[in-house]
């Protein structure tokens, strides 16, 4: 059975049984607490939760997922993918306990003819949670199972959570028994390789947060609705369906591990670590091409960090399969050609991800080499300290700037006879770790803060009337202050008020929330910030400026219609950049995010190099052409097939089956989903002034300009600049690049030549300034006030000069001079001098003391310096006495 064949059957049965089919959402997660679509509910979460009502009361899904807390186990066990696709069917409150067990029994035991995946009854086991007397009950009535194959577990196994502030509940797992000759008889309690967990039913219930392992978290409240929410593991079954040994043997990972083991010259199924290294490669390569193709591109941080780390790895287990050549250029198809059965976006947008790998492969292997250096360097080193173990700060910094994994640091330094300090490593990768956790508690909002706007969003979605109207007259349904709903807030309150309807704008698609105010009869308030917390509902954050505001009162939104005007020039800015990039760069040049609001546009996009001053250029004037052009500015609604198929640009993560809106400037001269706010005409643009491109970290760059009026002013103040200049340099403008270079150069001449004449002129003073030389004690000494004087770095010059004059006699040469107003002096002494005991750096701390300052240096030359330049006298004089005794 094919695993497409599984999916089908999957959707089939349940969408038969009163199930609406969802489409796989992107593996790439729109909930800011998740990196990526960990589980099948994942895109379902805010109907679980109750913060958004269900549209449909049961839904089911093949859902994308990445997982890679458990990256370490791919290849060892059987199970463990970092790509799988979870199949699901949930109910918001409709049916529970009872029914899902039923729907899995049925599916599971109806034979393949008719439809099902037809398991053989006596293979299968289930669990339950400790106390789930009721679960055990249903399974024991509706599948006639006996008592020893319903077992019971603990939090760890039977309560099911996302890691995260979220719904959970305790779950009841199905195993298939595989045989006596995979392991011990006893059930999945005794032995899960044996007994592979394929289907896990969850009893949602509970809202939980403050959750810090798999058994420690608070239950925060129960749920409003009791749901199901359940997760078959797509590659377990196929694994079993097809009669291999593990999940990197079925038809969709398989054809990667061959490919790989042709390239290797070696045989699967020869050596045990050869075998891991394949189904490493053939896993890590169908997650890479997954993650890519929604929109993921290697980084050093979050997705990014995370798909760059499985490529990586890649590379590392071709090379431990002793290939060391690039080899993605051959791995990437065949996981492509396993794959576009079920996802035909792998093959669409192939040439992007394949150039993406390419690229990182290549950027690796550069890597490789010289993180090798650094680490031969630190092997050489440690080895002439006498030293047998690497410190842990190199094979951090060779994780962390290198990219290479610990085993690969590990596996080096054994090569040349050295243990790593394994501890010393750990500790900084956890403090790491803590860093990044710190970072991510401070960012996250948490559930119970978005519960507040449950019961306002259960009232229906927010209208929004922007696209139309400038204001609207409406009406406040509630108000939230401190997180709390409160009826009433008076002048000075910063508070959320909720409308029925409004004309604000609520930050989104990379727009900026509009400036305005909410008014009505007896308050004004102004509005700092417009959100969409939950889907569907708009907030606006206000300061109250006058007055006093209650629930239920009239209530007009106006927009400031200055900062709208300049806000929708800039975004239509954003769409005309967007299509001059793609047409001056080919469509590589993919949109990675943007942001626009009065003036003002970025746009971020993947290239690796940066733009040449000609390409900038033509991007601008396609772009300010389009505008001359008067382009007509169509918005359309309509269903994201139809709109994908007319072309239209969508950013990834949008969703399947929802409607969309269209935005076409010049019919399909720029075609993109968007939700923003448009100009009609693409002249009420004005103007777009490209004023910069740079870099946003590997393969990513950006574009700034300035946007109508904002354009027209920097471009006014340049030649406010410009004509400055001219006048100054009595010269044309288009002269001037080449007028002031010329002044650089002669400056430049005039310099040397200046120093050049100070530096004889210090030389000339070096004779007479030897001449005081006198005898005390043992050493000639040289102790002068030479006044006025450019730099101390002159004063060093001259006192080196002097005590080669002195010869080798022992001598000992301090000159002190004020340059700009504070003392400074330099010590000097020959070898013989330093014989007889004088330190330079001594002397100079000494005088130094005295000028009101500090100082020091080594035994032969020394500098020290102070506040009072009056000292200066009573400074020598101190050096004098020292020498003396
Ligand atoms: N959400 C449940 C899981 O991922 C079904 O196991």
């Amino acid at each position: 059975m094919q695993t497409a064949d599984i999916q089908r059957r999957w959707l089939d049965f349940f969408g038969q049984r009163g199930h609406t089919v969802v489409p796989s959402a992107s593996l790439v997660s729109d909930d800011p607490t998740l990196l990526f679509t960990v589980a099948g509910m994942v895109p379902f979460i805010p109907y679980l939760t109750g913060l958004v009502p269900p549209p449909v009361p049961r839904a089911t899904s093949v859902q994308k997922c990445i997982r890679t807390l458990d990256i370490d186990e791919v290849g060892k066990t059987t199970r463990h993918g970092t790509f799988f696709q979870m199949n699901g069917n949930f109910s918001f409150g409709d049916y529970f306990k009872e029914q899902a067990i039923a729907y899995a029994w049925e599916l599971l035991t109806t034979p393949e003819r008719d439809g099902g995946l037809g398991f053989d009854e006596k293979d299968l086991w289930v669990t339950v949670y400790e106390d789930d007397d009721e679960a055990a009950g249903f399974w024991k009535k509706i599948a006639g199972l006996p008592d020893e194959r319903i077992q019971r577990m603990g939090k760890a196994d039977n309560y099911w959570h996302t890691g995260q502030s979220g719904p959970a509940g305790p779950c009841s797992e199905i195993y298939v028994d595989r045989g006596p000759a995979y392991g011990p008889d006893g059930g999945p309690a005794v032995d899960d390789t044996r007994y592979i967990e394929i289907w896990n039913l969850v009893f949602m219930q509970y809202l939980i947060d403050d959750v810090t392992s798999k058994t420690d978290f608070r239950i925060v409240s129960e749920l409003p609705r009791k749901n199901i929410d359940t997760g078959m593991g797509m590659e377990r079954v196929a694994f079993l369906k097809q009669g291999v040994e593990n999940f990197y043997e079925i038809d969709q990972v398989r054809p990667v591990l061959d490919r790989a083991a042709e390239l290797s010259g070696r045989r699967y199924g020869a050596n045990h670590d050869d075998d891991v290294r394949m189904r490493v490669i053939a896993d890590h390569v169908r997650s890479s091409l997954m993650l890519m193709s929604d929109g993921v591109t290697p980084s050093n941080e979050g997705r990014g960090y995370i798909l760059r780390r499985l490529m990586r790895r890649t590379v590392r287990a071709m090379r431990l399969l002793g290939v060391e050549d690039p080899t993605f250029t051959e791995l990437f198809p065949a996981s492509r050609d396993a794959m576009k059965a079920s996802y035909p976006e792998v093959e669409t947008e192939f040439d992007r991800i394949s150039r993406l790998a390419i690229g990182e492969e290549e950027a690796f292997l550069r890597t490789l080499a010289s993180g090798t250096n650094i680490l031969d360097l630190a092997v050489a080193k440690t080895k002439s300290d006498g030293a047998e173990q690497l410190p842990g700060d190199t094979a951090f910094l060779l994780h962390d700037t290198f990219g290479f994994p610990i085993d690969l640091t590990l596996e080096m330094a054994d090569e040349a006879g050295l243990s790593v300090d394994r501890d010393a490593f750990d500790k900084l990768m956890a403090d790491q770790r803590a860093r990044a956790k710190a970072d991510a508690k401070a960012r996250k909002t948490t559930l119970a803060d978005l519960s507040v706007y449950s019961a306002f969003r259960a009232q229906g979605e927010t209208v929004f009337t922007g696209y139309e109207y400038l204001q609207t007259e409406s009406s406040v349904l509630g108000l939230i202050v401190g997180g709390e709903s409160v009826s009433r807030a008076v002048t000075g309150d910063i508070a959320e008020v909720i409308l029925a309807e409004t004309s604000l704008y609520a930050e989104s698609g990379g727009q900026e929330s509009d400036a305005g105010s909410i008014v009505g009869a007896g308050f004004d308030l102004e509005v700092l910030d417009v959100q969409r917390p939950v889907k569907g509902l708009i907030s606006h954050k206000v300061q109250v400026r006058a007055g006093e505001v209650g629930v239920g009162d009239a209530a007009t939104s106006v927009v400031d219609p200055a900062w709208r005007q300049a806000a929708t020039q800039a975004h239509s800015a954003t769409h005309l950049i967007h299509a001059a990039l793609r047409q001056t760069l080919g469509p590589d040049a993919h949109q990675a995010g943007s942001y626009n609001k009065a003036g003002y546009m970025r746009l971020d996009f993947n290239w690796n190099k940066p733009l040449s001053p000609e390409t900038r250029t033509e991007i601008e004037e396609i772009a300010n052409n389009a505008v001359h052009e008067n382009l007509e500015v169509v918005t359309r609604i309509m269903p994201l097939d139809e709109a994908r198929q007319l072309g239209a640009m969508a950013l990834f993560g949008e969703k399947y089956g929802q409607t969309v809106r269209v935005v076409d400037i010049g019919g399909p001269w720029s075609r993109e989903l968007c939700a923003g706010t448009h100009v009609s005409r693409s002249a009420e643009v004005g103007l777009i002034n490209l004023i910069s491109e740079s870099s946003i970290g590997s393969s990513n760059r950006r574009v700034e300009s300035l946007v109508g009026l904002d354009a027209f002013r920097d471009l006014a103040t340049e030649r406010t600049i410009v004509s400055q200049l001219t006048s100054t340099m009595k010269t044309p403008r288009e002269q001037l690049p080449e007028r002031i270079a010329d002044l650089m150069a002669s400056l430049k001449a005039a310099e040397k030549k200046i120093a050049q004449f100070e530096s004889a002129a210090l030389s000339g003073r070096v004779p007479s300034i030897t001449e005081t030389a006198t005898r005390l004690g043992e050493n000639t000494v040289v102790l002068e006030n030479i006044g006025e004087i450019a730099s101390a770095d002159d004063i060093r010059s001259l006192a080196i000069a002097v005590r080669e004059r002195l010869g080798s006699d022992a001598a000992v040469v301090a000159l002190a001079g004020s340059v700009s107003g504070k003392p400074a002096i330099i010590v000097a002494t020959n070898a013989a001098a330093r014989a007889n005991g004088v330190k330079a750096g001594a002397l100079a701390k000494l005088a130094a003391g005295i000028l009101g300052g500090g100082g020091g240096g080594k035994d032969d030359l020394a500098q020290g310096g102070g506040s009072n330049a009056a000292a200066i006298p009573a400074a020598i004089d101190a050096v004098r006495s020292a020498l003396v005794r």
